[in-house]
């Protein structure tokens, strides 16, 4: 089975995380989300994977390469310009002969794969759309259905809700749909692909099938997904915190007089000063230097970060290789190295 990975949008909900990497490369817990996606996958019988790139591709493709590592083979397909995502899924035509699925990449669920597939071939539709309940579904892609599970119509991001029901970004295309979208011009799967299948009579099966489902588009929801991991809602394969509240990978540095609050996370080769109160709900990434006397919690430092001796953080994010000098208390910030710099160069 082969799987295509909608991953070039520029993520710009997503800023300042995604200045310098593309939204499916933000870590989630020591690992990139698409790197835990990609496991997924696997676990439900995909070995081939076409990665379907545009903004800050050599992150993407720097990372998994060929994908041995993962024991996947992928392909990438480049776009010059953004396409959209009816156009990527065109753009990338010629890898697919038989059912295949798409993923937009920045969604973190527990969708049943195999099942969906299952599904997808009893209610022998053209393409099957996973779909998730949610509250406020004004950003995201409004479904109807039948009384028979196929979809009626579509509306993104609409204004006046008509059912709670969306567009869950997890899709089972037959291949033959693909010959009716327009090449090489952008073009949109949900305004403009759904909507013209439905008009022609094709079979759109909606598949319900989630009880957990986030898309991490933006800083907020970002750091729900790192809570929901913390207390369990969010199955992170590798770590969890149900008998441990701290998770801890190898060859850590931590001072006897710091106290961790657990749920903690922390990467390799992190050091802690002394008497530094770390938690609850922060993860530290790799390399990380925490220094004496350092109150930090609700707060998520990627790699390589350095936090100066006495600071106080709360309810923050802290991109790759940033120092943390000299402010008392951080609150309600996302750092990465440019806004670390701007704050530098106010204070001189
Ligand atoms: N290759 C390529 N080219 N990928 C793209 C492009 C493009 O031009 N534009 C977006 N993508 C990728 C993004 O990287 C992301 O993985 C996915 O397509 C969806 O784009 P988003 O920008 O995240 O869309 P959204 O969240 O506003 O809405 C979509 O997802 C919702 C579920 O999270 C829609 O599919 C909605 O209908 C859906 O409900
Ligand atoms: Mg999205």
């Amino acid at each position: 089975m082969k799987a295509l990975l909608l991953v070039g949008g520029k993520g710009t909900r997503l800023r300042p995380l995604t200045d310098r990497l593309p939204k499916p490369m933000v870590p989630i817990m020591g690992k990139p989300l698409l790197e835990r996606t990609l496991h997924t996958l696997k676990q439900h019988h995909v070995d081939e994977i076409v990665l379907s790139t545009c903004y800050r591709s050599e992150c993407i493709r720097g990372y998994f390469g060929g994908g041995s590592d993962s024991g996947l083979k992928i392909h990438y397909v480049h776009e010059d310009f953004p396409l959209g995502t009816g156009g990527a899924i065109k753009n990338s035509e010629s890898y697919f002969q038989d059912a295949f699925f798409v993923l937009n990449a920045d969604i973190l669920s527990n969708i049943n794969l195999s099942e969906m597939l299952r599904y997808h071939r009893r209610k022998k539709a053209d393409v099957t759309i996973a779909v998730t309940w949610v509250r406020n579904p004004s950003a995201y892609g409004v479904i109807e259905y039948d009384k028979d599970g196929y979809a009626t119509s579509f509306r993104e991001k609409p204004e006046e809700i008509s059912s709670h029901f969306i567009n869950a970004g997890v899709y089972i295309f037959e291949p033959d749909v693909l010959k009716k979208i327009p090449s090489g011009k952008p073009v949109s799967v949900e305004r403009e692909v759904f909507p013209e299948l439905l008009r022609e009579g094709r079979k759109i099966a909606v598949y319900q099938g989630c009880n957990y489902w986030l898309d991490i588009g933006t800083p907020e929801k970002y750091i729900q997904a790192h809570r929901d991991g913390f207390v369990g809602k969010l199955r992170i394969p590798e770590v969890s915190f149900s008998r441990r509240a701290v998770y801890s990978r190898f060859n850590s540095k931590i001072n006897r007089t710091t106290e961790l609050r657990g749920p903690v996370y922390l990467g390799r080769n992190v050091r802690i000063g002394n008497g530094a109160a770390i938690g609850p709900y922060v993860v530290i990434g790799d390399n990380c230097v925490i220094g004496d006397g350092c109150r930090i919690s609700n707060s998520l430092l990627w790699n390589n970060v350095v936090v100066e001796s006495g600071t106080k953080m709360a309810e923050c994010i802290v991109t790759d290789d940033c120092r943390i000098a000299n402010m008392p208390l951080c609150r309600h910030r996302i750092y990465t190295p440019d806004v670390v710099k701007e704050i530098g160069n106010k204070a001189m």
